[in-house]
């Protein structure tokens, strides 16, 4: 193992690509585009909740670009996460397959529908699950209840409900490998793609190769509604049950309130939706910018000892949400957020693996030893679309 740079080596490395800012956080959203006059327009209409003309035309802006048919605009990728695994039928007590080195908002949705997070390995190349990982981990694992017509846990007697797969810091994982195997153990695929609107592999946009696919609006991401989400879906059915679900449930009629299930408020604001709309016309301008800070990042520090530059995965288009470096050797790691931290510079650790979070210490989990192999080495980078801010 070849060490990294010293803290200071690194950091200036950093520094000669962002620039000397004396505070530089990890992503800020950037408004240059529309957004006041859409914001205006939507206070000036009167309609600000979820109910309005914004929304739709969020809704339709986002089909059109990542090629899904249906799009469902919700509160946050949380709540469109949540729908998603009620949408495809995770029941409780249930077991949901996932990656441990995810945002924590990905079990925590499972656990909303009751059912139990059942974590698995990532791969290197995409930061995401591996499918070969996977096969092999469901081959020891999976039994078929033939009476039941599902899959179990041959250890809890669970059954197998789904997989989620997240595009980690925006690069997609392998769907399509990812997506057989699903197939053969009968699990439909949700795409957490929170982090993933820009990313595509081949000519899919991420989010829609699966069953369903959810995206996040959340402030730190690649556009911003200041808080929402979205689900896509080839399925208009179970994009009306989404939608439905989303707004409490409630039956259309003009004046009556008639609620068939127990929905949730879980649509997106209209005032939201409107800053969102200005943001997509904005993405093509914004995806350019970071693939040049990734550009810039690449040539300066994938040169050096010790330091791998997590560059986008063969066969794909990444939005680079998040640039990503892995050191050689994990102790290096804390000093130099550290000495990040004293600088304003705004480095950060990959999330803790989930496996590892006090609520899901007893969750069924695979071998997760290259999960934590990456997730000790991993730094986030600054990565905000105004950056180089020199
Ligand atoms: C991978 C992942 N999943 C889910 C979420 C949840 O999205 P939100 O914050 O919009 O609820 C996020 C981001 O915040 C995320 O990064």
């Amino acid at each position: 193992m070849s060490a990294s740079p010293p803290p200071e080596t690194l950091l200036a490395a950093i520094r000669e690509v962002v620039g000397n800012a004396p505070s530089i956080p990890l992503h800020e959203p950037l408004f240059a585009g529309q957004e006041w006059r859409y914001v205006k327009k939507c206070l000036d209409s009167g309609w600000v909740s979820s109910a309005g003309g914004f929304v739709t035309e969020f809704e339709q802006r986002l089909a059109a670009y990542t090629g899904a048919a249906n799009v469902v605009a919700t509160s946050s990728g949380t709540s469109a996460l949540h729908l998603a695994l009620v949408a495809v039928g995770v029941r409780p007590e249930d077991e949901v397959l996932l990656p441990a080195l995810t945002f924590v908002a990905t079990a925590n949705a499972v656990k909303y529908c009751h059912a139990v997070p059942h974590f698995v390995d990532i791969e290197p190349a995409t930061l995401g699950v591996d499918p070969a990982a996977l096969a092999d981990h469901l081959r020891r694992t999976a039994v078929r209840d033939t009476a039941a017509g599902c899959w179990r846990n041959r250890d809890t007697g669970r059954r197998l409900a789904a997989l989620i797969v997240v595009h980690a810091f925006g690069h997609p994982a392998r769907t399509n490998a990812l997506a057989a195997v699903c197939q053969e153990y009968d699990l439909p695929l949700v795409e957490d793609a929170a982090e993933a609107l820009g990313s595509w592999r081949g000519g899919r946009h991420a989010g829609t190769t699966g069953r369903v696919g959810v995206l996040s609006f959340n402030g730190n991401k690649i556009i911003t509604t200041g808080g929402g989400g979205a689900v896509l879906t080839a399925d208009a059915g179970l994009a009306a049950r989404i939608r439905h679900l989303a707004t409490t449930a409630k039956q259309p009629h003009p004046w009556e309130y008639h609620h068939d299930a127990i929905g949730y408020n879980y649509r997106m604001p209209n005032l939201n939706a409107a800053l969102g709309c200005a943001q997509l016309q904005a993405l093509p301008g914004l995806l350019a910018k970071k693939r040049h800070l990734a550009e810039r990042y690449a040539a300066r520090l994938a040169p050096l000892a010790g330091v791998t530059f997590v560059a986008a995965p063969q066969g794909t288009t990444s939005n680079y949400w998040l640039n990503t470096i892995l050191l050689a050797d994990p102790a290096q790691r804390s000093p130099l957020l550290t000495l990040a931290h004293e600088q304003g510079i705004g480095l950060r650790p990959a999330w803790t693996p989930l496996h590892q979070l006090p609520m899901y210490l007893t969750a069924p989990k695979a071998n997760l030893s290259r999960t934590e192999n990456l997730a000790a080495r991993i730094v986030n980078l600054p990565s905000s679309p105004g950056l180089p801010a020199i």
